[in-house]
């Protein structure tokens, strides 16, 4: 029998034009996965331009849509332009950009992170989401359901001094998305996700020793399990889709339920 309605019709991304920046492995990965299983149209921006090229071919392989990757440095001005520039070419526009990137280390000693640590911290989350939007905008301006998302931390919303220089520029790109929801209004939506663990080989190089990541394996939380980057993808769908039209300026926990960011001991 013929659907008369379909429930996911709002959550089709048929005719979008997106960019994940870091995009090649783990939650972008799974979020440029998720928006091309949709029916986007995806641009994985990555450091790592081989990885990125690799993992794009892998989601136009099982999706069938079109989605490249491209070696991008969302800290170099140069290289956002030319990524913006690359993917309207590409794609005829943008309509999607979601500012992935980012991460930093644990400080051992919290009382001691030098003023280039915060900076570097700084300019990687939240400095690169505000240059690749205002790079965006001109297309973004052009398109239906335009729309930035971008992964934020929920350790942006509670104390978490391990990974101080981290949360802190967290923090401020959450913030400074929600001001340019404002500033974008009735033309872009802006969201941000404050994601919860999502166990990664990241966290060992960030210095989370095996018998920490356990720890964190069994979260307190809600839900009581870490999270996949499904999980993290099935949300930024929902926001970057028609699905999520009236959803601007707003930041979602995606965690599990968590309440505490617990690094050390119960
Ligand atoms: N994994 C988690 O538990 C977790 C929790 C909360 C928030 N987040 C956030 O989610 C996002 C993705 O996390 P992840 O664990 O998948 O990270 P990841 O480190 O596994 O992947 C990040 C990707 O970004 C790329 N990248 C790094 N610096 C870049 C730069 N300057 N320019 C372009 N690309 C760059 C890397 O090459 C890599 O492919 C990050 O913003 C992170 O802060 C992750």
């Amino acid at each position: 029998m013929a659907r008369a309605y379909d429930a996911f019709a709002e959550f089709r991304m048929t005719g979008h034009n997106v960019v994940v920046t870091g995009g090649a492995q783990n939650i972008g990965a799974g979020i440029a996965r998720s928006l091309a299983g949709a029916g986007a149209r995806v641009m994985i921006a990555d450091l790592n331009g081989e990885k990125a090229a690799e993992t794009a071919a892998a989601i136009a392989a099982e999706t069938g849509q079109d989605c490249r990757g491209m070696a991008c440095d969302v800290t170099d001005e140069a290289a956002i332009r030319a990524v913006v520039a690359a993917t309207a070419d590409a794609f005829g526009g943008i309509s999607t950009l979601v500012n992935n990137v980012g991460w930093g280390g644990r400080h051992p000693d919290p009382t001691a992170i030098s003023e280039e640590d915060f900076v570097q911290s700084y300019k990687l989350n939240a400095i690169s989401a505000y240059r690749m939007s205002m790079a965006c905008l001109p297309y973004l301006e052009q398109a239906e359901n335009a729309a930035i998302a971008n992964s934020s931390s929920f350790s942006a919303a509670t104390p978490a001094y391990d990974i101080l220089a981290y949360a802190t520029a967290k923090a401020a790109l959450t913030q400074m998305m929600v001001s340019i929801a404002h500033m974008l209004s009735r033309k872009v939506r802006v969201n941000s996700l404050l994601i919860g663990t999502v166990m990664t080989a990241g966290y060992g190089e960030a210095g989370i020793d095996p018998a920490m990541q356990d720890r964190l394996m069994h979260p307190d939380n809600l839900v009581g399990r870490t999270g996949r980057p499904q999980d993290v993808a099935n949300a930024m769908l929902w926001l970057c889709s028609p699905a999520g039209g009236w959803v601007s300026g707003q930041t979602i926990n995606v965690h599990g339920g968590g309440g505490v960011v617990r690094l050390f001991g119960d």
